[in-house]
């Protein structure tokens, strides 16, 4: 037995605004700095998707790349490119759009559409230097 990771990088363009309704005007100034913006700002997001299982005895493969970036494209990209985070993702909606509780949100969008393998980790980058991984915990 041979548990093997596999990877798909994908990238989406959004605008966001940081603030917390259960946070006064200044606090959320003070938390989230430029972030809290009243107008928005945006990011180029790069999301990486790990699945994990054994390679088919067939194919040799984990599971189909091509079959790993369309369903990435249609449940997650489409739904948040050139968007507003903040108010035009349904599987957003109420939620401040850092980018731990996107990530969090694009497990839930994405663990239950996998058969054969396992969903392992979402990572995000915002920036080159920030990311965010979550592993379904
Ligand atoms: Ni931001």
């Amino acid at each position: 037995m041979a548990l093997v990771y596999v990877t798909r990088r994908m990238h989406f363009s959004a605008s966001h605004r940081l603030h917390s309704e259960a946070l006064d005007e200044q606090q959320n100034s003070e938390i989230y700095g430029a972030c809290n913006n009243p107008l928005g700002h945006g990011h180029n997001y790069d999301l990486e998707i790990t699945v994990c299982g054994e390679p088919d005895p067939v194919t040799g493969m984990v599971i189909d790349l091509k079959n790993l970036k369309e369903l990435v494209q249609r449940e997650v990209i489409d739904h948040v490119d050139h968007k507003h985070l903040n108010y035009e993702v349904d599987f957003l909606a109420g939620q401040v759009p850092t980018a731990e509780n996107i990530a969090v949100a694009i497990w839930r969008v994405l663990e239950k559409k996998f058969s054969g393998v396992k969903l392992f980790r979402v990572k995000l980058y915002e920036t080159e230097r920030n990311l965010v991984e979550y592993y379904g915990a």
